[in-house]
């Protein structure tokens, strides 16, 4: 078969990654660490910054919007969760698309995963950097601009003669030769920081990831509870201010709030039980940060009118507009532990993607080195600080943003779609994963039609304008008809191949938020794929193990 779409099998990827020559890495994780690893991953810029443009454009209906978030991503955790019993072993989405599609298809989930992990680390340690400032003013520390905010920002300041911090950072900062020194000091230390954590081991990582998750539960629980004394209902009407057009307007804001999830699957070599505990781990959390976001949206669109709500600290904002100062300074640092536990999670996945790589010959071998002593992916982690570092310096929090949900969701299809691949199982195969995880079966032949139809007459019924224009303008977004000819063609395929309904539907909505991307956004994401394409022939193609047939 031709290399590019030879398949690595199932039992070759768990005798080879899991013990063997390789140091093996530490087996401490349980159910309960990896729901709050999840909720770790989940819960951060997202919803103290995000959820704020979020409720501007669709009003307090915003709560749909969470809600078909929800259901988008769980069709994929269970998604994930079906790999993850079968293939438990590093790698996530990576591993799942080189068990189900083929070792090209394996290449490009890793390489767009960078974007999920280490590109979305670095818009989290600029918004952890923005909130840190913040605190530290609160109790009079101020730094100058020129070390708080990074140098494109400050320059199109300069361009734009906009007064603010960007402006005086320009003004101020001190250079060298002819260069301004401007960079975010903040960022930079947290991302030092962080990696100076995973590379000291797991252990030490997820003690005090727990940590920081109940700190962060406990705020936003505080942040809902003081909140609805406050909440006004007049406030609810009107209940969709903008139409259904205005929620959706908020689709890549609030799906960037769910990403986190599948974060654990990166965690199975170092989970006790990963076959049982990982899906439980996934859908755990999924299901404690939806409650948490539908009840949050609901008291800041109760709280305020949702107009005064456009702002990137709505939940600090809040309290400010209602006078009550003793919560602004919780939900600061609350907003600063939530950052920190996010960019563990995700420093941690990074490494253990390309250690999965790199044993399969498609990385360098050093990136699969584990630490003798710590038993972490010691190099892979310290390339990870370096790729989210180093960008720090030249580039802003808005043009990483869109790249992460991008990234993500391309991820989220190719694992949907690998399900619908898998071959079935044979009785003796069920028999013998019985009690492990496994998405009930659903024919979609007549449902999924079934399902569509039923949503779009629904929509159009129910709020006419809800559906946009099918042939939106093709030069900024994808045009809606590109969506629904995914739809008719995947019908068809469910037609002849019978395929299983929950991961049909998960790759649908998915692709349905594919399309809220720009036209711009894509073309980008296209030339990271074209590198990836580059670096895979010089290196990987010749490398790989599985061509070695290493995997037997
Ligand atoms: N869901 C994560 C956050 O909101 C990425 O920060």
């Amino acid at each position: 078969m031709n290399q590019l779409f030879k398949r690595k099998p199932i039992n070759g990827t768990i005798a080879e990654d899991g013990e063997g020559e390789h140091h093996s890495l530490n087996k401490v994780l349980t159910v309960k660490d990896l729901t709050f690893f999840g909720i770790a991953a989940i819960i951060g810029g997202g919803i103290f910054s995000a959820i704020g443009n979020a409720c501007f454009t669709g009003g307090p209906g915003v709560i749909f919007l969470y809600m078909i978030c929800a259901v988008a991503c769980g069709f994929t955790a269970l998604c994930y969760a079906e790999f993850a019993s079968r293939v438990p072993v590093s790698g996530s989405a990576y591993t799942y698309a080189y068990v189900s599609f083929g070792e090209i298809f394996a290449w490009i989930i890793g390489w767009a995963l960078i974007m999920e992990y280490s590109i979305g680390n670095i818009y989290i340690a600029f918004s952890w950097s923005g909130y840190f400032t913040n605190l530290l003013e609160t109790f009079g520390v101020h730094l100058p601009e020129w070390l708080t905010i990074n140098y494109k920002s400050a320059h199109a300041a300069f361009l734009e003669n906009k007064p603010g911090e960007g402006l005086d950072a320009w003004k101020n900062a001190p250079m060298i030769g002819n260069l301004k020194m401007i960079f975010d000091m903040p960022a930079l230390l947290i991302n030092t920081l962080i990696t100076y954590l995973v590379y000291r081991g797991t252990k030490e990582s997820k003690n005090f990831s727990n940590a920081m998750v109940w700190i962060k539960i406990a705020v936003i629980v505080l942040v809902i509870v003081v909140g609805a004394l406050y909440v006004d209902i007049d406030n609810w009407t009107p209940f969709l201010p903008n139409g259904f057009g205005g929620v959706m307007a908020g689709v890549s804001a609030v799906f960037y709030a769910y990403i986190g999830f599948d974060a654990v699957s990166t965690l199975a070599e170092e989970a006790k039980d990963p076959q049982k505990d990982l899906p439980k781990g996934m859908i755990y959390s999924l299901v404690i940060c939806t409650v948490v976001y539908i009840a949050l949206a609901l008291v800041l669109t109760g709280m305020v009118p949702y107009k005064l709500l456009g702002v990137t600290d709505p939940l600090a904002e809040i309290f400010a507009l209602k006078g009550v100062k003793w919560m602004l300074f919780i939900v600061s640092i609350s907003a600063v532990v939530a950052m920190t536990s996010v960019l563990l999670v995700f420093q941690m996945g990074q490494p253990r993607i390309w250690m999965a790589m790199s044993r399969d010959g498609l990385m360098p071998p050093k990136l699969a080195e584990i630490h003798p002593k710590y038993k972490t992916p010691a190099f892979a982690t310290i390339l990870t600080g370096l790729v989210v570092g180093l960008p720090i310096f030249f580039t802003d929090e808005n043009l990483v943003l869109d790249f992460t949900s991008i990234g993500t969701l391309f991820a989220f299809v190719l694992v949907c779609g690998g399900v619908l691949l898998l071959s079935p199982q044979s009785k003796e195969e069920i028999a013998e994963r019985k009690g492990k995880f496994q998405i009930p079966y659903i024919n979609a032949k007549f449902i999924f039609p079934i399902i569509i139809a039923s949503i779009m007459l629904l929509v159009n019924f129910v709020y006419p304008n809800a559906l946009p224009d099918v042939f939106r303008e093709p030069l900024k977004n994808i045009p809606l008809i590109v969506f629904f000819i995914v739809c008719s063609v995947m019908w068809v395929l469910a037609f002849i191949k019978n395929y299983s309904l929950i991961p049909l539907l998960g790759l649908i909505s998915c692709c349905y938020l594919l399309t809220g991307m720009s036209v711009q956004n894509w073309t980008w994401f296209g030339i990271w794929l074209v590198l990836g394409l580059i670096f895979y022939f010089i290196y990987g193609k010749k490398h790989s193990k599985l061509n070695k047939n290493n995997f037997k």
